[in-house]
């Protein structure tokens, strides 16, 4: 079986220190591929409500499978010629730079195991409902496809800039401040994004689009505070990944989400991200390692 936090196939990868893996179709059992067609299912009704118009129109051009776990190899031939994306099978969790930097490379690292069937919102970890139902549909879009490169290219920006800093602990404090900023956007983005439409307000952040309960509150509980993106908040406000999200922030478009990107990487250029307020999420030494061994790639 493939379920998440149970699953020896991915134990022994991580062993082996193997990040990238194949998909063992065969191992997932009956009850992964029920967990799989009871997620979409329950779903599929809310997203045509609160999902936006981008993402619809990815669930249908790469043709889910609606009653058991996709195939990866089947997603990315529907995917591929449509923005150059791949789904890639990962053992779990991949260190910052590498992360941003498969984004570059048009490859969203993907996890294979899937929820546990008897309980659908309990979630340990992102699993593949998460990342395939969540995340590839919106890779299926030129302008969110482009955004996520972009974001990508900021990666290698910053371990360029930090490359050239010669006294280790300016050098390790900038890019924990840095990588923090980084992961603030894409958290208020990619993960929890709201994008206004002509209906209204839509939901676009995978976080959203793969929880059932979430997806429904963070349009329409009074309890969450939605304001228009202002990029010098999301990079300095904190947020903690266990409830649900006391705020979210809208954008107008994929292009601005785009333009939002380039000023990110300017104002990393100038220094402006090096003393982001401290708090969430927290820079772990694997990430900060994996952008300091990066410069020798650039
Ligand atoms: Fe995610």
């Amino acid at each position: 079986m493939l379920t998440t936090t149970q699953a020896p196939f991915i134990e022994d990868a991580q062993r082996r220190g193997e990040l990238f893996i194949h998909q063992p179709y065969e191992l997932y059992s009956a009850e992964n591929h029920e967990a799989w067609r009871r997620s979409y299912a329950r779903m599929l009704p809310r997203w045509h409500r609160f999902a936006n118009p981008a993402f619809l129109k990815g669930i249908d051009s790469l043709c889910l499978n609606h009653e058991a776990v996709p195939r990866l190899e089947e997603v990315n031939r529907f995917l591929n010629p449509l923005t150059g994306f791949q789904a890639r099978p990962v053992s779990g969790y991949i260190p910052a730079f590498l992360f941003f930097d498969c984004l570059r490379n048009r490859t969203f690292p993907t996890t294979i195991t899937i929820r546990d069937s008897r309980n659908l919102d309990y979630l340990p970890e992102p699993d593949i409902f998460h990342d395939v139902a969540g995340h590839v549909p919106m890779h299926t879009d030129r302008a969110f496809a482009e955004t996520l490169v972009r974001f990508g290219e900021c990666a290698h920006t910053a371990a360029e800039l930090v490359s050239g800093i010669r006294d280790e602990h300016e050098q390790l404090q900038r890019l924990t401040s840095i990588i923090r900023a980084m992961a603030r956007f894409f958290w208020f983005t990619v993960e929890f994004g709201l994008m206004r439409s002509k209906e209204g307000l839509r939901v676009y952040g995978s976080g959203l689009l793969s929880s059932f309960g979430e997806i429904e509150h963070s349009l329409e509980s009074p309890d969450v505070q939605r304001y228009p993106i202002q990029l010098e908040w999301a990079i300095n406000q904190s947020f903690e990944i266990d409830h649900y999200q006391p705020l979210l922030f809208i954008v107008d478009s994929f292009d601005h989400l785009f333009s939002l990107v380039d000023t990110l990487e300017k104002w990393m250029r100038e220094g402006k991200l090096n003393h982001v307020a401290p708090g969430e999420p927290g820079v772990n030494e694997l990430d900060l390692k994996s952008f300091l061994h990066a410069h020798a790639a650039i």
